[in-house]
């Protein structure tokens, strides 16, 4: 499913041209059907996702390994996520046959494209399903940009450029995928609580050694939000400590992590908010997966807790993909 705007046609839906749209429902999905009329089910699912997408949404629709139950169709890094160091998994907010995201320009538009899909796939069963979105969302230098619960600005770290956003997030011919799924993404749901009183009691100052930047993005050293910052004359942690979370997440400044984050903040009510976080990669072990080894023991890790999410595979554009895994 392809962007509408003007500047990125060439990015799908899923990676979002200039910005994310702010409103966002991610919707797990499992499929009862048989395994017989597995291929008709993901087609109507395919098409009623088509159907929505465009306009004041963009949608697109993500496979779970449990959807492909051959292994020589599976994406090669496509399992079930596993429990990271620190994860209290719940299934009920984890996994999924089928991920539907929904994004768009007001709450309203989600919540009607959302109920239009689910009537299409009326007899498929909803595992679980979380709505976010992104508070002063906006782009800057080419980056979409906005707060996360934390206060905290995201999405400097990301790519600015459509070719270096697809670079990082698509699948190419080499790298020992099925040939259907060159062009496709995969995509990593992680459903983090953050514990935000908790946090709001730290200082400023606290928070932005926790984090690795300042709360609008520039660097502790002062480096602008936008410019590259110079950990190696830091070695011992003194302005940017070892254990921020950008130290962790992009420790060589010239090799940023191979992939594209688009999270969307939740909230609950009582003591359930946090981070819908989401990113997309063409490769899922030097993508998603080294950069959370990595994050383990951060000093931020006693403020969030991970209770659900996924791993999924958003296939290539178009219908190809739909009559190739289904031959099988
Ligand atoms: C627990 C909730 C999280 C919060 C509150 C959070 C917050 C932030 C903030 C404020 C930044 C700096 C601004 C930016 O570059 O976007 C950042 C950067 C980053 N985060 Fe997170 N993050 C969280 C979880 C994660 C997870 C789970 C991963 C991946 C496994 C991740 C990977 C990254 C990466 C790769 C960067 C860019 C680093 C850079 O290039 O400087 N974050 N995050």
């Amino acid at each position: 499913m392809s962007n509408g705007s003007s500047d990125q046609q060439d990015v799908p839906a899923h990676l979002h041209g200039a910005a994310p749209l702010p409103y966002a429902t991610v919707i797990a999905i499992d499929l009862v059907s048989g395994s017989k009329r597995r291929g008709e089910t993901l087609r109507a699912a395919y098409r009623a996702v088509a159907a929505i997408d465009g306009g004041e949404i963009a949608a697109w629709l993500a496979l779970g390994e449990s959807a492909l139950p051959s292994r020589a169709d599976r994406p090669r890094n496509l399992r079930r996520m596993p429990s990271f160091a620190g994860d209290v998994l719940d299934p009920a907010q984890s996994h999924g046959d089928l991920l539907l995201q929904i994004t768009g320009s007001s709450a309203r538009a989600v919540r009607h494209a959302a109920e239009r899909t689910l009537r299409a796939l009326q007899h498929q069963q909803v595992r679980w399903r979380a709505d976010g979105t992104r508070p002063e969302n906006r782009t800057e230098d080419g980056r979409g940009l906005s707060r996360n619960p934390f206060h905290f600005t995201e999405g400097h770290g990301n790519p600015a450029t459509a070719a270096e956003i697809t670079e990082r997030a698509t699948v190419r011919t080499g790298q020992g995928e099925p040939s259907w799924a060159i062009g496709g993404s995969y995509q990593v749901i992680r459903i983090i609580r953050l514990a935000t009183d908790f946090w709001d009691r730290d200082t400023v100052q606290e928070q932005e050694r926790i984090i690795g930047r300042r709360t609008e993005g520039r660097w502790l050293d002062g480096t602008p939000s936008t410019e590259r910052a110079v950990f190696a004359t830091d070695p011992h942690g003194k302005t940017t400590p070892l254990d921020a979370h950008v130290r962790r997440a992009a420790p060589d400044r010239r090799h940023p992590p191979p992939m594209v984050r688009r999270s969307y903040n939740y909230d609950r009510g009582a003591d359930d908010q946090g981070l819908i976080f989401s990113c997309f990669q063409s490769d899922l072990e030097k993508g998603f997966e080294a950069v959370q080894r990595r994050l383990q023991g951060e000093a931020m890790a006693k403020y969030t807790l991970t209770t659900g999410g996924g791993y999924f595979f958003v296939p290539p554009p178009g219908e190809a993909w739909l009559d190739r895994i289904t031959e099988n």
